[in-house]
């Protein structure tokens, strides 16, 4: 399997006025339906200029005749013969409704129940067309790298979106939404692929790959390399490893001279057993996700190059294998972070900071403007905030901005402090820091205490705890299914883009 062979072809979308005139096979009409959020009133079709008052009398007809509810996100499928389409698609909103989030789930719910259509058509759009594309792209996505001809899927999965919508000149507008769901698309690709094909020296091969093809200046360290340069950290957590750790520097350079800079940092574990500290065996293997905030700062960082952005974007993605073997690193061992900082590895399950503070380090060295750094960092993120809410910390200010911008996409980041008396609890009595706390509270603060005492003083940074939020390990519910997320990739992108438009 080589980077180019593998992963998920996101649909074409075309913008639309009118529904074909001959019949398409294969195909769905997704049409958004309402009951004023009574679920005794029958479904009726949100108003739009595509379909005649026969063919809305049909779909309803057709649905009362089930006896289908039309409540949020509640499916229904019938046939109506008179309509160019195999089939009609009913998604309930409840009430009449325009946000952006709820247009977006319910294409996402109508994307996940379209059994094996390879076109759909949608008048969802003609509420709001941005929404639409993201929540049908998202919604359709799914990972069959690793399926064989026994359980592989029989169709191609939706290959063509078309989006009606009575406005002009929306192509842009569409191409944008799916571009943003494409790259949230790569990096669930890249969480989903299992620690077997997935290692470092591989995940830097594909993070290369990806970063080439869209023009980004891509720069690999290996072992020999971070040994050379003191990256102690990254050596410490994986010389477990038979599979030698890797950082990956990718760059997209702003049209603009005196644009902004920002920094990415993603943790890029591609399996956290613990270490010695080992994990207990019970949903170990969800420690496939630790590589999620790696993933998405690859992910981001290409589709700012895409997206031209006008500021320069630099990514630092240290990718190790925590594993505990002979050549391991012991509970007890002191390293020498990137920079220089000693620290204490009190827990080698706590691998991550220090991964991630000689990335951070390294960051700092090109003196940028802002920081984000994203990782799978804490078990506490889960106990605190639940497996959707990601938490923020860092600078208050940038922090309290890249939340609100969290929430505006629908990732839902939420703001955190960073107590003074904690970084306390991070001494250690043989090095300058111990890498945990011998506190059983606020573990997702202590490890974000830890992770300031790396960044420059005058950087605005943030830190996104994604631990929870990066690998849905439930049922799927709206436009995410099962697996690998892509969270924070949509926060991610939303905060280099309003750092673009207002510095
Ligand atoms: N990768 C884990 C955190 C994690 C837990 C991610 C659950 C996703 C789901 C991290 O490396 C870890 O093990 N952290 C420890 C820290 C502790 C030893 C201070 C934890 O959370 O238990
Ligand atoms: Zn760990
Ligand atoms: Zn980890």
């Amino acid at each position: 399997m080589s980077p180019a062979n593998v992963g998920y072809q996101a649909p074409s979308v075309t913008v639309s006025s009118s529904l074909p005139k001959r019949k398409l096979d294969s195909s769905v009409l997704i049409v958004p339906v309402v009951n004023g959020d009574d679920d005794r009133a029958a479904p009726r079709v949100v108003a739009n200029p595509f379909l005649d008052a026969k063919a809305v009398g049909e779909i309803e007809a057709a649905l009362e005749s089930l006896d289908a509810k039309g409540g949020a996100e509640q499916v229904t499928r019938v046939v109506v013969p008179s309509l160019p389409v195999s089939s009609v698609l009913a998604v309930g909103l409840g009430k009449q409704r325009d946000e952006y989030d709820v247009i977006r789930r319910a294409a996402g719910v109508a994307a996940r129940s379209l059994n094996g259509a390879e076109t759909a058509l949608t008048t969802l759009s003609d509420i709001d067309l941005s929404a639409t594309v993201e929540g049908l792209i998202l919604g359709a996505y799914r990972f069959t790298d690793f399926r064989s001809d026994k359980t592989a899927p029989k169709d191609a999965g939706l290959r063509a979106i078309t989006a009606l919508t009575s406005a002009k000149g929306q192509n842009d507008v569409a191409q944008r939404a799916a571009d943003i769901a494409t790259a949230v698309a790569t990096a669930r690709d890249l969480v989903n692929t299992p620690p077997s094909h997935l290692f470092p020296d591989e995940f830097a091969k594909r993070a290369k790959a990806l970063g080439e093809a869209a023009g980004l200046q891509v720069e690999i360290l290996d072992e020999k390399a971070l040994e050379k340069a003191g990256y102690g950290g990254i050596i410490g957590v994986g010389k477990g490893s038979s599979r030698p750790p890797r950082l990956v520097r990718l760059t997209h350079k702003g049209a603009k001279r005196k644009g902004k800079k920002v920094a990415l940092v993603g943790k890029g574990i591609t399996f956290d057993t613990g270490g010695i500290s080992i994990k207990p065996a019970a949903n170990m293997h969800h420690m496939t996700s630790d590589m999620g905030g790696a993933a998405a700062v690859v992910a981001t960082v290409v589709l700012a190059a895409k997206q031209k952005l006008p500021i320069d974007v630099i990514a630092t993605v240290p990718m190790a294998e925590n594993m505990p073997s002979a050549t391991a690193q012991r509970p007890g061992d002191v390293l020498t972070q990137y920079g220089g900082i000693t620290v204490e590895v009190l827990n080698t399950d706590a691998e991550g900071r220090l991964v991630l503070a000689d990335a951070i380090v390294r960051a700092g060295e090109d003196q940028p403007d802002y920081l984000i750094e994203t990782s799978t960092l804490t078990g506490a993120q889960t106990v605190a905030l639940g497996a959707r809410t990601p938490g923020v910390m860092g600078s208050d200010e940038f922090r309290d901005r890249v939340a609100d911008l969290s929430q505006r996409v629908g990732e839902n980041g939420w703001p955190m402090p960073l107590p003074e008396e904690l970084k306390e609890d991070l001494k250690s009595t043989v090095a300058d820091l111990a890498n945990v706390s011998g506190s059983r509270y606020a573990g997702m603060l202590v490890a974000g205490t830890y992770l300031r005492e790396f960044v420059p003083e005058g950087v605005q940074w943030a830190h996104i705890d994604i631990a929870g939020p990066a690998y849905n390990s439930g049922g799927p519910w709206g436009y995410t299914g099962k697996g690998g997320t892509g969270v924070p990739t949509r926060t991610m992108f939303a905060v280099l883009e309003d750092i673009a438009a207002n510095g």
